[in-house]
């Protein structure tokens, strides 16, 4: 495990949509370069990159077309190793997104295997030996290759399946999970990450990470098995580099996979969910952090607990504050309820990671799909830096840019916010920054309930420290033997101590200890 992930937060950046240096309208590489200094001011010495690599861009990159290629759009191999450079001179390592799962439909082993005759990469990909029958419960394309079968589809149409075999066999062209083709989709996926490693980045942050073995057991323990080997080559040859994963189940992803992390993804009803968007359309909001909403932080609880407790000798939870496939939170929340969530996310166990732009509440924009984001796109706007041209992002004219940027007058940019010390970035610099300040507050530190029901005060302990929170409108009052002796720490809202209680004003949030 990597003694770093322990101090570990995240920032999360779209590439396209970060900052543009060379001026043709789409974030590059030297633009995230060139902003590493907001990131290291922000707190976070950690950046996990959505994918940067040669693709058609028919899923935002999430599509490959060469892993060992960087997109042209973005720059050169030469601008990434400088990027690591730069970020490692900083405190900040830097994770890429690796997408095993499948490739482009433009990919050169794609291509190969739908050759009519037999070839190296024949096995690549999960082709069956038949054009006119499908492959039940899946998806799959027929009728459009020269190959004499129809390929699997791991996501869009764009995205056939790589091969690493199926556990529950029941056609003669499925390959077992140990069969040379399956292994060697399995090597080459390791030798994607060995060429970066080289390079110079720190990590991984999976793609789809549950995805790989096919009719895997309900454990997916095929699937795991296979990380577990990538785990003991990181281990061997690379101890210091961080693999988390996009799975959502931490049991099977830290306990089955050995990811060092799992994320705690936006499932409808999931404990994350019902603290940030908990809503059905037309319906009543009932997410916790929104101020007298009903909430309940049990509903979180029961979710995360039993998580939380089977895996914590093994690895982390990474909350987010969203990502790029998410409505961003301030869809939901005001800036003062964001602030309290951010408190809450600096405070809570496991290694946090925040989106690009939440951290000054960012809209989630109502524009046109780009690149097969749909309802994603919103949430993909450009960074709001100022108030120069395009909010400084770019200097492109408007119409050329990757997409539109806040056009209200009352956008939100960072400028605007580091001038105001009761600004929302300011805040997320404060919790970030405590965080740091104490062991206690670190990913593996101890975690235990001390107070939780509806949306009175939430307590919890750090170790020896206590975190209370009232998300609601109306004062509160906590007494705990816990609270006795304590000093307050750092408070956002108004918190009185008083020998073995805390009033805490509305919306507040403080750290005791
Ligand atoms: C993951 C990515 C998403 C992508 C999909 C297919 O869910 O986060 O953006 O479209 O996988 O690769
Ligand atoms: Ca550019």
């Amino acid at each position: 495990m990597p003694e770093w992930l322990k101090d570990a937060v995240f920032y999360e950046i779209y590439p396209p949509s970060f900052r543009d240096e060379n001026g043709d309208g789409i974030g590059d590489l030297n633009g995230i370069t060139a902003r590493l200094d907001y990131v290291r001011d922000l707190g976070c010495n950690a950046l996990w990159l959505n994918p940067v690599f040669d693709s058609p861009f028919l899923d935002g990159g999430y599509d490959i077309r060469d892993y060992k290629k960087v997109a042209p759009r973005y720059g050169t191999e030469a601008d990434l190793v400088r990027l690591f450079a730069e970020a490692h001179q900083r405190g900040i390592r830097v994770l890429l997104d690796l997408v095993p799962g499948h490739t482009s439909d433009t990919h050169a082993w794609f291509q190969a295997s739908c050759r009519a005759e037999p070839n190296e990469y024949w096995g690549r990909y999960v082709w069956t030996d038949h054009p006119f029958a499908g492959i039940a419960g899946h998806p799959y394309i027929s009728g459009m290759k020269e190959r004499a079968g129809s390929y699997m589809l791991n996501f869009f149409a764009s995205q056939p399946a790589l091969n690493y075999g199926w556990l529950n066999r029941t056609e003669a062209w499925m390959s077992a999970v140990d069969a040379p083709e399956a292994l060697a989709t399995r090597e080459a996926m390791k030798d994607v990450m060995r060429y970066w490693l080289d390079r110079g980045c720190d990590g991984f942050r999976v793609d789809m990470a549950d995805s790989l073995v096919k009719n895997d057991d309900e454990n997916k323990s095929a699937t795991a098995a296979i990380w577990r080997d990538v785990r003991s080559m990181l281990d061997r040859d690379y101890p210091e580099a961080a693999l988390v994963s996009e799975w959502s189940n931490p049991v099977q992803a830290i306990n089955g996979g050995g990811f060092h992390m799992d994320f705690y993804l936006d499932h409808v009803g999931n404990g994350y969910n019902t603290l940030l968007r908990d809503y059905e359309a037309g319906g009543a909001d009932r997410s916790y952090f929104r101020k007298d909403s009903g909430g309940d932080i049990r509903r979180f609880l029961d979710d995360y607990l039993p998580k939380y407790e089977n895996t914590r000798s093994r690895g982390y939870i990474s909350m987010f504050t969203c990502n790029h496939d998410t409505p961003r939170p301030a869809r939901t929340l005001s800036a003062d309820e964001m602030k309290l969530y951010f408190a809450f996310l600096m405070t809570m166990p496991g290694v946090p990671f925040v989106y690009y732009g939440d951290e000054i509440g960012m809209k989630y924009a109502d524009v046109p799909t780009r690149e097969g984001g749909y309802q994603r796109t919103g949430s993909r706007t450009p960074m709001q830096w100022d108030h120069s041209p395009n909010l400084g992002f770019s200097i492109a004219r408007a119409e050329d840019l990757y997409l539109p940027v806040d056009t209200a007058p009352d956008a939100v940019t960072a400028a605007d916010q580091e001038q105001d010390p009761e600004s929302l970035l300011n805040t997320v610099r404060k919790w970030i920054a405590v965080r740091h300040g104490y062991a206690d507050l670190q990913a593996d530190a101890s975690f235990a309930v001390l107070s939780a029901a509806g949306q009175e005060v939430f307590a919890y302990q750090r170790g020896k420290l206590v975190c209370v929170l009232n998300p609601s409108g109306t004062a509160k009052q906590l007494r705990a033997g816990q609270l006795k002796g304590k000093k307050l720490l750092s408070v956002t809202g108004k918190a009185e101590l008083s020998e073995e209680s805390v009033l805490l004003g509305p919306q507040s949030f403080a750290l005791l200890g």
